[in-house]
């Protein structure tokens, strides 16, 4: 039986196989939208064989899959997955791997790369012995590379073998419901559409807060912190979307376009400007967590002001904060405009991205009675607490996963942006830690050092609480 669709991951024992992207498959599966005649190869050094492997996935997938687990399914599921044994980063275990896939008339790939990034570049020089994987498709996990020095001679060395259009670099924030709506809720309202500007809108905030600490990934963490984890990528991107032009076109290029343009009108640091634009924090025993340096200075928390010189944005600061063990997990845009006049509350509105998918807008009216007074009042909609919204809302990697295997590329991150964004970051956490500003310790369950209050108050703001 020849293969068509074959889906190898390397890292395949790792943590975001097991909790994502095999719950995500497993839905695709059930929803038909992983083609019946694939295969999914694990690639990895621990010691499974199929049968043990598929077993040990059984757990993760029954705790993380979005629709109901059924036993029956998740056999019918199991049946493709493949276990491979082998050290990915020993080249010369690459032509059995080619031997392995020539045997079982596998044609077709699909590379996922779900391993930290200083492994890309020796998976892509042992593909190179694969017959046939330089016409495959290939997904690289975030970050990319692990600055922009690194990040770019990687990006020659995958463009060389697959070529520059069968590369998808996944920022899985991407594939999330309220993201892609961002779009649809700015340009399909006159309400929005129009005042989207810094003369109607004072300040944005992207926050995306967690609860969890950095549990069993702290080596991986420590070496990059929040900044390169969520900001580089995940944050950026939602600014872009939020702040970019309409696409000319509703191409990938269109879309893409878009964004580069905020990504090159992004306002610089400098010494002087710095400390008004960043404060980095970090949770209190952070360092005593696993695979963690002792004397570690990594962030794990991280609030930036951000200025966008385009005619559009001239003068609204957009903030942005993210952090590890804040005491809640909430991602949430909000767009904070202009009083009218003074002592009325101003106009929010805030697009819920999670773990509440909805919109909740805040707006003034009349107290009622006998009175004048203005006060506000809200319109919460909250999309997911609607079952059948809820159950047919692909996760963000399941939507990803099947864009790729359509060839659809609009909700990939391009390389020319992933350059942009690694410029902008480094510069800031070099001129932080050349001028010698602190990583303010804070305690966990709380939303961060209080230090990053202070990027706000200058401007007469205040993030806006939770909830
Ligand atoms: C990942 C980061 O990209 O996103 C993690 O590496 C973070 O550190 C995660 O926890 C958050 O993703 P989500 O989908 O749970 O918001």
């Amino acid at each position: 039986m020849i293969i068509d669709t074959n889906l190898t991951i390397f890292g395949g024992t790792g943590d975001l196989t097991f909790r994502k992207l095999l719950p995500a498959l497993y839905t695709m599966d059930l929803t038909g939208k992983l083609p019946g005649n694939s295969r999914i190869v694990i690639i990895g050094r621990r010691d499974f064989d199929n049968d043990s492997y598929r077993q040990a996935a059984r757990e993760w997938v029954e705790k993380n899959s979005r629709l109901p687990f059924q036993a029956e399914s998740y056999g019918h599921f199991s049946e493709k997955i493949y276990y491979y044994r082998m050290n990915f980063s020993e080249l010369g275990e690459y032509e059995a791997l080619d031997r392995y896939y020539r045997q079982n008339e596998i044609r077709s790939h699909l590379f996922y790369f779900a391993v930290a990034p200083r492994f890309f570049s020796v998976i892509t020089k042992g593909l190179k012995m694969v017959g046939g994987s330089e016409e495959g498709k290939v997904i690289l996990e975030k970050p990319f590379g692990e600055n922009l020095a690194s990040a770019t001679v990687l990006n020659k060395e995958l463009e060389a073998h697959f070529g520059a259009e069968r590369i998808y670099r996944i920022d899985h924030y991407l594939g999330k419901e309220m993201v892609r709506n961002i779009q649809a809720i700015r340009f399909a309202n006159p309400i929005f559409t129009d005042v989207w500007n810094s003369r109607y809108i004072e300040s944005v905030q992207i926050s995306a807060l967690e609860d969890m600490g950095v549990e069993t990934r702290g080596g991986y963490y420590d070496a990059s912190g929040a900044l390169k984890d969520m900001v580089q990528n995940h944050l950026l991107q939602i600014l872009s979307i939020m702040a970019m032009e309409e696409p000319k076109e509703m191409t990938p290029k269109g879309l893409h376009d878009a964004q580069l343009d905020v990504f090159d009108s992004l306002r610089q640091a400098d010494e002087e400007s710095i400390q008004d634009m960043l404060v980095l924090g970090q949770y209190e025993g952070y360092q005593k967590e696993p695979l963690v340096n002792p004397r570690s200075q990594t962030e794990t928390f991280a609030a930036l002001q951000l200025f966008i010189d385009n005619k559009r944005w001239k003068g609204t600061p957009f903030y942005i904060r993210t952090g590890k063990k804040t005491g809640t997990r909430e991602i949430e845009l909000s767009v904070i405009f202009r009083r009218p006049y003074s002592g009325v509350e101003p106009n929010v509105l805030i697009i819920k991205i999670q773990p509440t998918e909805g919109v909740y807008l805040q707006f003034n009216i009349k107290r009622p009675g006998d009175t004048d007074d203005i006060i506000p009042t809200k319109m919460d909609f909250c999309q997911n607490c609607n079952l059948v919204h809820q159950l047919n809302t692909p996760e963000a990697y399941e939507r990803l996963i099947t864009a790729c295997m359509e060839g659809e590329r609009s909700w990939f991150s391009q390389w020319d942006q992933i350059e942009r964004c690694w410029n902008y970051i480094s510069r800031l956490k070099e001129l932080y830690s050349h001028k010698a500003l602190p990583v303010y310790p804070y305690t966990p369950g709380t939303p961060g050092p209080g230090e990053s209050d202070r990027l706000l108050e200058k401007h007469g703001h205040h993030w806006l609480n939770q909830g």
